[in-house]
């Protein structure tokens, strides 16, 4: 039962959209309809905008949405907006559908996931999209390279998501927008942040989740498990952290672990601001933007996210916590950063992605000042498989 009504947090845009419609009708009728096969991005952007973690996106969008987007980090009514969410089809597959048509959109895996109504079938430019949203053209870049790779021709229209996507072994941590929302009421939060990671927990993630949480209710761990790079740690490695330092070091009603079944765009500063959207979608009154946040290689300055979000902070209406570079420093012998600590840089524990991953495949801890010890066993089990 719910005791304590939880601060009202509107959804982005006004309503929070549910576009699922799971019945045998709806599957009945795909079937019949034309079948396109989309990526497993495509897919998961179909479940966010079908659960509502996309509001007010009710489908993939059309050109005049995509375009200022692109353009002004707006949808074409003036909200804000800032990564396109389009589905890219080949120009071959493009022929085959008419405006107007509905489509079964399926998987890699074989299953009907969702049905679009195609309202727009439109060209658009790759280079532009992957300046103006990523900030390069280089296709070293992860995201950039997904521009590139993918179909010259987007459809637009709004979807139906006839079938969930199976998060496998995740499904426990599995909750969609409305569900995280009676989730907080339930817990009696009325604040409450939101963190999103793609990384295993260390110890500056864990510094700046538990001074956010000091000045609110709770916290939602929303590690994003959706595709990532190659070389990023696999998802099931990175929940076990989670489950590890969950168990050892948080208290259990003030922390909800939940998936975000979201592709990771790499895009920095605009993605700080679809992660914050999502956040707040899911009901979070608040948001952490640290350093470099979203980023890749040297592509975004340190605290880029946090200025761009800046500015839009208040028609985002979610509070952003924005934390400066974290580090634990021997003399303090505290977690800080350059805010709350006056020692020199050799005195502050610094390891690189690479020196951390090194240690790790030769089966050694990283310093516990850097990474729970608990954490270190689980990410070490995990280099082996
Ligand atoms: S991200 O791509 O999802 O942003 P990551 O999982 O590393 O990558 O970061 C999760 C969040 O923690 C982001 O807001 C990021 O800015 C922040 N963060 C990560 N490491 C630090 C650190 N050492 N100091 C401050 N903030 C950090």
């Amino acid at each position: 039962m719910t005791t304590l009504k939880q601060k009202t947090v509107s959804a982005h845009g006004g309503e929070l959209i549910n576009r699922v419609d799971e019945s045998a009708q709806q599957k009945e009728k795909a079937e019949s309809l034309k079948q396109l096969t989309v990526s497993n991005w495509a897919v998961s952007d179909l479940e966010l905008i079908g659960i509502g973690g996309f509001s007010p996106l009710q489908g993939f969008m059309g050109e005049k949405d995509y375009t200022r987007v692109v353009e002004e980090l707006r949808l074409a009514d003036g909200t804000v907006w800032s990564i396109p969410i389009t589905l890219p089809v080949t120009e071959e597959e493009a022929e085959t559908v008419q405006v107007g048509e509905e489509v079964a959109l399926k998987g890699e895996d074989g299953i009907t996931y969702g049905i679009i109504e195609v309202q727009e079938k439109y060209r658009y430019d790759k280079e532009k999209e992957a300046q103006n949203v990523y900030g390069t053209t280089d296709e070293a870049h992860p995201g950039v390279k997904k521009v590139f790779e993918k179909g010259n021709v987007y459809l637009g229209g709004p979807i139906t998501l006839i079938n969930r996507p199976s998060h496998g072994q995740f499904e426990d941590y599995y909750l969609d927008p409305a569900e995280t929302r009676q989730l907080f009421a339930d817990l009696g939060w009325k604040t409450v942040v939101g963190f999103q990671t793609r990384n295993p927990v260390h110890r500056a993630h864990e510094h700046i989740q538990k001074t956010a949480l000091e000045a609110v209710d709770g916290l939602l761990l929303n590690p994003l498990v959706g595709e990532t790079k190659s070389d990023d740690i696999p998802a099931d490695v990175r929940m076990e952290s989670y489950e590890t330092i969950l168990k050892n070091y948080y208290v259990d009603d003030r922390v909800r672990l939940v998936i975000y079944p979201a592709a990771m765009r790499y895009a920095g500063p605009r993605e700080a601001i679809l992660h914050a959207t999502v956040r707040k979608n899911y009901g979070c009154t608040h948001f952490i933007v640290g350093r470099d946040h979203a980023g890749v290689g040297d592509y975004y300055g340190t605290y880029d996210a946090q200025e761009l979000i800046s500015k839009y902070e208040d028609e985002l209406g979610i509070g952003i916590f924005k934390f400066e570079h974290a580090f634990y420093c021997t003399v303090c012998e505290n977690m800080a950063s350059a805010k709350t600590c006056p020692h020199d840089k050799e005195n502050h524990v610094h390891l690189s992605g690479t020196k951390v991953r090194e240690l790790l495949r030769k089966g050694e801890r990283p310093p516990k000042e850097f990474s729970r010890p608990e954490v270190a066993d689980v990410l070490i089990k995990g280099m082996k498989n």
